[in-house]
């Protein structure tokens, strides 16, 4: 697949086959990850890897941790989190992303930066070999309690989001986006 139809093409997917993913293929799209440009080469991407049994138990963490079932809404939590830890199991693989922060600011905006190409490289990569992806800043994900479970450290590293990854269960028609001219004009 070329890269232009690779990103014309990509979709946000949530619903997958539950079909698994081979470590190895995660690897290779994390390696694709890794080709993001980075400014003083600094690769501030940091990747925590989970296959469907490590997502089995993520799920049992988070409906055992009261903090986060509760997130967002302290009334709708139980329904949402009975929801997204439905749509979990059908995932072949989830990736968390994060990056090391820096305390210059304006380094710190750069890294971050680098660190979302590298998503949209994985997300792009994940296409190219006919999966699905979904990035997804869904707060109980999100929760630091969350990030530590998985191995991130809230304390020195930022995070980008979980990159839900499989088979695609469903082909959802590209949401629209505005016209070039609305966007971008010459000097
Ligand atoms: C940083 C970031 C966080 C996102 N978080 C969510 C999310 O939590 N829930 C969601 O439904 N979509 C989320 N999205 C996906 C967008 O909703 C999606 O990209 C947008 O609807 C365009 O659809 P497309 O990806 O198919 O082009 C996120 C996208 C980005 C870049």
């Amino acid at each position: 697949m070329d890269a232009l139809t690779a990103i014309r093409s990509r979709r946000t997917i949530k619903a997958f086959t539950g079909a698994a993913l081979p470590r190895a293929q995660v690897e290779a799209l994390v390696d694709a990850a890794c080709w993001a440009p980075n400014h003083r080469l600094a690769q501030p991407w940091r990747f925590r890897l989970l296959d469907q049994p490590a997502i089995a138990r993520l799920g049992g963490f988070l409906q055992a941790t009261p903090a986060i079932a509760a997130v967002p809404d302290p009334h709708k939590g139980a329904a949402k989190l009975a929801k997204l830890l439905e749509r979990l199991g059908s995932l072949g693989a989830l990736v968390m992303v994060g990056w090391e922060r820096a305390a210059d600011p304006a380094i710190d905006l750069e890294d971050h930066a680098a660190a979302a190409a590298a998503v949209q490289n994985l997300c792009l990569a994940a296409t190219a070999a006919g999966l699905g992806s979904f990035w997804s800043t869904n707060p109980a994900l999100s929760h630091p309690l969350t990030l530590g479970w998985c191995g991130l450290d809230p304390a020195r590293q930022g995070f980008l989001g979980a990159i839900w990854l499989g088979t695609p269960a469903e082909s959802p028609a590209p949401p629209p986006r505005k016209a070039v001219t609305d966007v971008a004009g010459w000097v």
